[in-house]
């Protein structure tokens, strides 16, 4: 198997929450903090979420401020990230904004099962089946590395940061801790319960630690050789 570095990003509150159990999506960063996630966006080939975080935020997935996907055109890539969402069941709603038909489609990895019912078309996305009955990361990895994808950012949800990280397929995580608990109203948590790798055994590295406002950016990096990296671009 081949793969690209991957970045998990995620902001949440002390207590590891994504998000409340409102409707409404929880603003969790500062514009400072958006604007750095926005930067991290443009330096990679491809970003990814969950089906979760599609339902539940509708999000575009789009390199926002004008300069860098200038820049990026400019060195003759697209202007924004290749867009995927991981979807085992292929339940996804064609009405989503990430569907609308802007060039390139975003990839949807799904299961067998999930192709068979997935109701988006080829001018919605391109629907890849990694799996029976599931969708196989490591797979899903290597198709990416397979169109050239050197770097992906895994944007959540909690669901998926938990299955990147339990199989070990995480090489960078960039936490951002807003200063507050959300305790009983929480929703989604950054992880769920899950044998990691990343235990007090085998821990991550801290390289970056600091304060954007009030917000609490850390920067972690795996430390060790896995048989994966081999193949790391
Ligand atoms: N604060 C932040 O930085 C941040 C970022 C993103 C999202 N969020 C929040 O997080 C919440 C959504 O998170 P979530 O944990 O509910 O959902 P999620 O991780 O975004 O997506 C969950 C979906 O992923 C698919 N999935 C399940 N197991 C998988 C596996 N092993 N490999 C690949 N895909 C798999 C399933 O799709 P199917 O159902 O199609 O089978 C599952 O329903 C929302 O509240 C959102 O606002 C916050």
């Amino acid at each position: 198997m081949q793969r690209p570095y991957v970045i998990v990003s995620a902001a949440m509150s002390i207590d590891g929450f994504l998000d409340d159990d409102s409707e409404k999506r929880l603003t969790l960063s500062n514009a400072a903090d958006l604007d750095r996630v926005d930067e991290v966006r443009a330096g990679v080939d491809a970003i990814a979420v969950g089906a979760g975080t599609v339902r539940a935020d509708d999000p575009r997935l789009l390199v926002r401020s004008e300069e860098r996907r200038a820049a990026r055109a400019a060195a003759g890539r697209p202007s924004s990230p290749l867009r995927v969402v991981f979807s085992p069941s292929g339940e996804l709603d064609r009405s989503a904004r990430l569907f609308d038909g802007r060039e390139p489609v975003p990839i949807v990895y799904t299961s067998g099962v999930g192709a068979r019912v997935c109701p988006l078309g080829a001018r919605h996305a391109e629907v890849v089946p990694v799996g029976e009955d599931t969708v196989d990361l490591r797979r899903a990895l290597d198709d990416l590395a397979g169109r050239g994808v050197k770097r992906l950012l895994v944007e959540g949800g909690g669901i998926v940061h938990t299955a990147f990280l339990s199989a070990d397929l995480v090489d960078e995580a960039h936490l951002a801790v807003a200063p507050f608990l959300l305790g009983e109203r929480g929703g989604a948590r950054f992880v769920g319960a899950a044998a990691f790798p990343q235990s007090p055994r085998r821990p991550l590295r801290l390289v970056e630690a600091r304060a954007i406002g009030e917000i609490a950016l850390m920067v972690y990096r795996r430390d060790v050789a896995s048989p994966y990296d081999r193949n790391i671009p």
